[in-house]
């Protein structure tokens, strides 16, 4: 069943211009997949909103654009040449290869990001794992760098990788910005971009992928501040979705006991608050398939002090899933760059002179668009559809002439399609019976579907058909912006 619901998604996606996986004519590698039109329009959509969500954060939030190729220096110093590794294990016979922990974390309850391949091979040995594949016996573990390297200039000696986040551009350009924004803290710096990881077995579909798109903002904040929060009024009395590294049972609790009891810096809960509330209040994700996870100190990267990730529940991978992170990742990737370039990158304010701290918050965005098609979808007897909250649906309203072949009723669905394309994304179709059409838009999750009828020729009015309950009413064309932006999209 939960296998079929990602089929369905997969099939209506690929089949519907949602996405489908890239060079497919040639047979397709795993890990890499084209947005298509309706894909495109809706991954921008969450883009943009992710952007004015969390750089109107604070006036000192900017976005900047970095480069996906950088120097072998830059993850030299950052640590990722040395420890950005996967472990890897392949079966004796038939030489597939996939990630040992992901087997281990299957067959036992033990996560197994922090073992050596000491104790990966000890438990593939007392467990007596074999190949998911062929059952036959499994080679030692051994380590396996994740970066994409790449040869720049004809002679190919200049090194450089395929960035693995989008994180490592604004510790780059944080001098120059620092300098360029007036030298003040916090300061954030955005940017949405795509990352590359060679992973060993993406086997998720569009969950786990070689090429994606990340939405991280890094904030440069003074750690004498750590206990600050400008706003902190407006949240310390909303209630959090956290489950504790020891705990099995979510803990929902305000944003002043987290910070007084958990002892949680002001500065994380009030951005861990502002996280919660942009999956709840603007993507409309169900409270209870909304958690914070917090990763324990050998789960989470040794240059994180503080780490949740956030999880939403998904039916297609069986659980909840991480879609989203807020890393404390401390003064460790200015330092490094610091030591790594030579370059001086502590700050000198009001005399006092020390190497910003950093906060991070990590979207992946197309595992974001997964998790939405995912949590949005929905069956009825005659029908498939998504339930998309109007602030993601790639379109916006669907215009139809009720009669394709009637001259002007296609005339006039014509007009009010121009009308409306100022405000909303429109989409015009004239190419079938009003019942295949209105399926067609539910299952691409449009909110709203406008026909054109007899009665429009002369009152100058149209019928409204709601996705979500199929009820119609009727409204004159000068009021339909209006009657839209009220009742469809808020
Ligand atoms: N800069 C920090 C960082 O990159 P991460 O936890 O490795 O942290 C952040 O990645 C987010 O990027 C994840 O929460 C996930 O949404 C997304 N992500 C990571 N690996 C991915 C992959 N192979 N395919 C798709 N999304 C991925």
């Amino acid at each position: 069943m939960i296998k079929d619901k990602a089929t369905k998604i997969t099939n209506i996606a690929t089949k519907r211009g949602f996405f489908f996986p890239t060079a497919e004519i040639y047979g397709s590698k795993a890990g890499f997949w084209t947005y298509g039109h309706l894909g495109k329009l809706m991954k921008l959509r969450f883009e943009n909103l992710w952007r004015s969500y969390f750089l109107g954060l604070n006036n000192n939030y900017y976005e900047i654009e970095g480069n996906s190729i950088l120097p072998a220096e830059v993850f030299k110093a950052s640590g990722h040449l040395e420890k950005f590794n996967d472990p890897l294990v392949e079966c004796t016979k038939c030489h597939f290869r996939f990630r040992a922990d992901d087997l281990i974390e299957e067959h036992t309850e033990k996560s197994a990001s922090e073992m050596s391949t000491e104790q990966m091979d000890k438990i593939i040995h007392d467990k007596k794992l074999k190949c998911p594949k062929c059952g036959s016996a499994l080679g030692k573990v051994a380590w396996f760098n994740m970066m994409f390297e790449v040869k720049l200039g004809a002679t190919g000696d200049d090194k450089a990788f395929l960035s693995p986040e989008t994180a490592q551009n604004p510790y780059l350009s944080f001098k120059r910005e620092f300098f360029a924004l007036r030298e003040k803290l916090p300061l954030g710096l955005a940017m949405i971009g795509k990352a590359f990881r060679n992973e060993i077995s993406p086997r998720q579909g569009f969950f786990r992928l070689r090429e994606f798109t990340q939405a991280e903002l890094q904030i440069f904040f003074d750690p004498e501040d750590l206990e600050k929060a400008d706003n902190w009024d407006d949240i310390k009395s909303y209630h959090l979705h956290l489950l504790l590294h020891n705990d099995k049972k979510l803990a929902k609790m305000t944003c002043e006991e987290a910070f007084k009891k958990l002892k949680l810096p002001k500065f994380y809960v009030y951005h861990l608050a502002r996280i919660q509330q942009f999956y709840l209040d603007l993507l409309k994700i169900p409270a209870e398939k909304f958690r914070f996870r917090e990763l324990s100190e050998e789960e989470r990267a040794f240059y994180n002090k503080i780490h949740f990730d956030i999880e939403l529940e998904l039916d297609t991978l069986g659980g909840f899933k991480e879609v989203a992170g807020l890393h404390y990742r401390t003064k460790h990737d200015l330092s490094k760059h610091q030591e790594g370039s030579k370059e001086i990158l502590e700050v000198n304010i009001n005399e006092k002179k020390f190497i910003p701290h950093v906060l991070e918050i990590s979207f992946g965005v197309d595992r974001n668009i997964w998790a939405l098609m995912d949590i949005f979808y929905d069956e009825e007897k005659e029908r498939s559809l998504f339930h998309f909250p109007s602030a993601i649906a790639p379109i916006s309203v669907a215009v139809f002439p009720l009669l394709g072949n009637n001259e002007h009723l296609v005339e006039k669905a014509e007009q009010v399609y121009k009308h409306l394309s100022n405000d909303f994304k429109v989409l015009f179709d004239s190419s079938g019976s009003i019942g295949r059409m209105y399926r067609r838009v539910d299952e691409i999750g449009c909110p709203a579907m406008i026909t054109i009828d007899h009665q429009s020729l002369k009152d100058d009015t149209v019928t409204i058909r709601n996705r979500d309950n199929m009820k119609q009413e009727r409204v004159k064309v000068n009021e339909l912006v209006q009657k839209l932006r009220s009742h469809y999209f808020v």
